[in-house]
């Protein structure tokens, strides 16, 4: 008897600046979908256990000093050396929510205020990455992400850094091209259930696109 084909898994992706809930929602999310029957994982960027991972966070912690492309290309690294596993989950039929990816990856490097590291220089070492079928940008202002707790002592975790990654990120979706049709922003603004209630209408919908077979390969 041949077996029932499997529907490959959605691959979500839930990005924000610092501060703004995107671990709480990603386990949130993963739990709901988890507890509705399907199987589902997390991931996130950067991946600080890996070899390149643990060069991003002395980057990160301020111990080493690096160049601007240079520790771009790392965190680049750090999602390839994770793109073959994506693959494979998303085509076992396992949803993938992740915490960060190559939006992060732009938008950041991007508002260093470097002029030799545009937005399309820090997108060029992504392309062939496995796509998201959608990504969650969780919107939250950078004064009300300090008051919530307040930054620690991260490289980037500065009023200004966050003002421009901000800006960055909403430009985005009027930039063109694919992160503009595959990102939603959410307002973080509200209370933890509800900004929750919201990421899931719209995921939902993503999940059933791609458990219906209307949305076939995963893109790259
Ligand atoms: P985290 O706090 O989510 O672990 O992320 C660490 C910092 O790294 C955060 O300030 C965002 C930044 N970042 C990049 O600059 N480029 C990237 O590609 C990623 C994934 C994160």
């Amino acid at each position: 008897e041949p077996s029932t084909p499997v529907s490959r898994g959605a691959f979500i992706v839930i990005e924000g600046l610092d501060k703004a809930g995107k671990t709480t929602q990603a386990q949130k999310l993963c739990d709901t979908l988890y507890a509705q029957g399907h199987n589902v994982k997390t991931l996130r960027f950067p991946d600080r256990t890996t070899p390149i991972g643990r060069m991003i966070n002395s980057y990160l912690e301020n111990t080493t000093e690096m160049d601007d492309h240079a520790i771009h290309l790392l965190f680049s690294a750090n999602r390839w050396e994770r793109a073959s596993y994506i693959k494979q989950q998303i085509s076992l039929g396992t949803t993938i929510i992740c915490d960060r990816y190559y939006y992060s990856g732009m938008v950041y490097s991007a508002s260093k205020n470097n002029p030799a590291l545009s937005l399309d220089w820090a997108r060029s070492p992504e392309v062939g990455l496995p796509r998201p079928d959608r990504v969650i940008f969780l919107d939250l202002s950078a004064a009300e992400a300090e008051k919530r707790g307040g930054y620690g002592e991260e490289k980037y975790e500065k009023r200004e850094m966050q003002e421009r990654v901000r800006e960055r990120f909403l430009g985005l979706t009027v930039r063109g091209g694919e992160e503009s049709t595959d990102m939603t922003v959410i307002d973080a603004g509200s209370s933890v259930e509800e900004v929750a209630e919201s990421i899931l209408s719209d995921v939902a919908k993503v999940v059933r696109d791609v458990e219906s077979g209307l949305r076939r390969e995963l893109g790259t």
